[in-house]
């Protein structure tokens, strides 16, 4: 039993003191756990970001989390998964801390310009039906200090308050926010609601930004994210391009 206001996300917790990733622990199981479960752990010894990169995910200070999902979608309809969920937590990340977030397309949170959530989303199944689907959520929450390599990026929302946050109500607040929004999207196939607080609460929209694809870097202005959640650049040399998400990194100027 919990405090969940949910119905189906969080329809069961999967709770571990440490594991080596939610992520990878949900890829394990996926096969035989539900629709809609939590894995959820204190601490991870090999947590993942994006673009293969390392998760520092120390215990009891943050909140590492996946949600394991099953829905009736293409793989090339998962991104829209990764945005939900970055609209759930910048709003309950608002909500609880009355910080004020902001969303770093496709799937960072920023607090005063620096990381405080990052959202990996990974995928399995058919060309045309994915099997299940996989948001990793991590929340840079109590977190007191990060390592020297990280200060400039990194912060948590502890640091940013001057305040520990708790932890069960933001949790608690971001999957019924997810729920919320992953409901609208499925039955009535809209992002619309999840693209408003996207644009709403973009810290790239309308601004000048570094793109670093692969070991390519170049400077673009975000003219629009457009209704499936694609971001529409324009480059110095007037040319302009999509960008689907991925693999691709952004930068202020
Ligand atoms: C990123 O910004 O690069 C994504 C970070 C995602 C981290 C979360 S923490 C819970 C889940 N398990 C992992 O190993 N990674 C995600």
């Amino acid at each position: 039993k919990n405090d969940l206001s949910t119905k189906e996300i969080g329809s069961r917790i999967i709770y571990f003191d440490t594991i080596d990733s939610t992520n990878n622990y949900s890829k394990r199981i996926a096969k035989d756990t539900p629709h809609g479960t939590i894995i959820i752990s204190e601490e991870q010894s090999g947590g993942r970001g994006r673009l293969g990169r390392n998760w520092i995910s120390p215990k009891g200070e943050g909140i590492w989390m996946s949600i394991l999902l099953k829905p009736e979608i293409p793989p090339t309809e998962g991104m829209k998964m990764t945005q939900i969920a970055a609209a759930a937590a910048c709003q309950a990340i608002r909500d609880v801390t009355a910080l004020e977030a902001y969303i770093k397309w496709p799937n960072d949170i920023v607090v005063h310009g620096k990381k405080v959530c990052g959202i990996l989303t990974e995928m399995a199944g058919e060309l045309n039906q994915i099997d299940y689907l996989i948001v990793g959520i991590g929340i840079n929450a109590n977190n007191l200090s990060f390592p020297k390599e990280f200060k400039d990026v990194a912060t948590s929302l502890a640091i940013e308050k001057g305040e520990k946050v708790d932890r069960k109500t933001l949790i608690l607040d971001l999957l019924s926010k997810f729920e919320a929004l992953y409901c609208h999207y499925i039955m009535e196939g809209k992002l619309d609601e999840t693209l408003s607080i996207i644009r709403n609460y973009s810290a790239v929209l309308g601004k000048s930004v570094r793109i670093i694809k692969g070991n390519q870097e170049c400077y673009a202005i975000v003219e629009e994210i457009n209704d499936e959640g694609c971001l529409k650049v324009r480059y110095e040399d007037g040319e302009e391009e999509l960008l689907i998400s991925g693999e691709v990194s952004i930068r202020g100027k």
